[in-house]
Formats: C-alpha cells, sequence, structure tokens
C-alpha cells in the first residue's frame, strides 16, 4: 500500500461501526446507522463481540506467560482501552507489539495514541497482501521473524473472503512455534448472525461468518491448542484458566489458539 487513498467519511468502515458497537466515540453517522441496524438485527452483537474482546486479551496473557514476546494485531481497528500493547508490556516488559491496519484513520489514532512508545509500532498494510508483507518485510523490519510471534486477528477474518490463503501465507511467514489467536463470527451457532450479512451488504461490506468445518479448514498449517475451535460462550466453562469470564453469553463466535507447525 504505497498510495493513500481518499477518505471518505460518507461510507462506513468495519473498524468505525465496531468502534460505536463498542461505545466509542471515533465513528461518524454514517457508521452509527449500520451499527444501529446491525444491533436490530441481532441484539446480542454488542454481548458477543465483548465476549471475542475478553477472550483475545485473556488468550494473549496465557501466551505471554507461556513465553511469546511478539505480537502483531491484525485489523487493529480503534485502539480501545485497555490498550493490548499495555498489557502485554505490564507482564513482559520486553515485549513488542505491532498494530496493522488498511484503515487510514485507524492508522492516525493508533499512531496518536500509542506512539511513541519504542516496544509498539503500527503497520499500514493490507493483510491480504502478503506477499508485500513477506518481503520486503514490514513485519521483519521491528519483529524478529526466526523467532515465535503470535498474530492476534480479533474480528477481522470474517471480513475476507481469503481468510484462509492470509492465514497459510502467515503460517510460511512466521516460525515454528509462533501462535495465532482467533476470533471469529459463526454461522452455525445463532441465526442472528447469518443476518447480519445482509445489513452489511446494504452498506457495501461483505461478511463471512464461518461453520466450524470452515474455520478447521482454514487452519490447516496449524495445530490446535485446546480446547481447540471453541465457541466463545462456552469457553468460560471448559477452560478453567479463563474463569475470570461471565458465564452466561450468547452464543455467536469462535475462538480459537493455535500454533504454527
Ligand atoms: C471489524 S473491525 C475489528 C477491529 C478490532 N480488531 C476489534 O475487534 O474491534 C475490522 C478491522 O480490520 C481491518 N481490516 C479489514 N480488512 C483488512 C485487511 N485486508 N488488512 C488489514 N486490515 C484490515 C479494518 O480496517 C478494521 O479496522
Amino acid at each position: 500500500m504505497n498510495e493513500l487513498p481518499t477518505l471518505n467519511l460518507d461510507v462506513a468502515t468495519t473498524a468505525r461501526v465496531y468502534d460505536d458497537l463498542f461505545r466509542g466515540k471515533d465513528n461518524y453517522d454514517v457508521d452509527r446507522e449500520l451499527a444501529a441496524g446491525l444491533r436490530e438485527r441481532c441484539p446480542q452483537l454488542p454481548a458477543i463481540l465483548h465476549r471475542a474482546n475478553q477472550f483475545v486479551r485473556e488468550a494473549v496473557a496465557r501466551l505471554v506467560d507461556e513465553g511469546i514476546t511478539q505480537f502483531v494485531d491484525v485489523g487493529t481497528g480503534y485502539p480501545r482501552e485497555p490498550f493490548l500493547h499495555a498489557e502485554i508490556l505490564a507482564w513482559a516488559p520486553q515485549a513488542r507489539i505491532v498494530y496493522l491496519d488498511n484503515d487510514l484513520l485507524v492508522g492516525a489514532h493508533t499512531r496518536a495514541l500509542m506512539l511513541p512508545c519504542e516496544a509498539v509500532s503500527f503497520v499500514w498494510a493490507d493483510i491480504t497482501d502478503t506477499a508485500g508483507l513477506g518481503a520486503p518485510n514490514k513485519l521483519g523490519e521491528f519483529l524478529d521473524l526466526s523467532k515465535p510471534v503470535a498474530l492476534v486477528a480479533e474480528s477481522v477474518l470474517e471480513f475476507l473472503p481469503g481468510a484462509a490463503e492470509v492465514l497459510a501465507a502467515m503460517a510460511e511467514l512466521l516460525a515454528p512455534g509462533s501462535r495465532l489467536v482467533i476470533s471469529h463470527l459463526a454461522s452455525d451457532l445463532c441465526p442472528e448472525v447469518g443476518l447480519l450479512r445482509e445489513v452489511f451488504s446494504q452498506a457495501g461490506i461483505e461478511l463471512y461468518p464461518r461453520d466450524r468445518d470452515e474455520l478447521a479448514e482454514m487452519l490447516t498449517g496449524y495445530t490446535l491448542t485446546d480446547p481447540g475451535i471453541m465457541p466463545l460462550h462456552e469457553w468460560a466453562a471448559r477452560a478453567e484458566q479463563f474463569s475470570q469470564l461471565p458465564r452466561q453469553q450468547p452464543p455467536g463466535c469462535y475462538g480459537v489458539i493455535a500454533e504454527v507447525r
């Protein structure tokens, strides 16, 4: 991505729509209208996304415990407190964190809020341009890719028709022992999530909720970590290490922790 795109504030973006779903302030009328349509069709969506966010934070904490100190948060979206890098650095001061997004405004906000912090970098890039991420290597400028890295993808892969290809390319790029943390809207856990497709599509945004089998197919370069592809509303009950999560949550999202083979 070398050329700056033109900003068009009359068109909704996923980053700003999700910002509104999390009751943030970095959004415009067009984003709020789309978010309202999403809430109408799937009232439990904000709760599902909060659960996804909790899962990702707890998964990252687990990876820090396991000795991972390099993180790439792809599809960062608008910075939300507590900032992920601040949590990671509190546990592992030697850690390095890259935020990566293809949205120019996300980049501006992230840079303003999170930088300068020597341990944090923002990369403005399209994650589907895996050749561009490879060589010359935008990630390798900041991270040591000969060592394990955790790739964190919260609520982003469901917006990518070619998510499987992206994950396969990342498995090639990252060192063995690298990790993957995903949250992903599910097409087979609650019917309302399926209704979101139409609402997004009317705003020109394509959403691809996936079922368990489709997610499993996307993860061929990875070894699943216990408890596998997990409906996040069951996560707290099944994994005691995630006991801080509230127990009663609506279904609608999968969570995965996996390791690059
Ligand atoms: C739905 S938002 C989720 C943001 C954040 N991860 C969260 O959970 O709130 C999806 C984010 O992914 C970014 N994104 C979408 N497609 C992308 C791509 N091909 N490359 C990089 N970022 C992308 C969007 O700009 C947006 O910030």
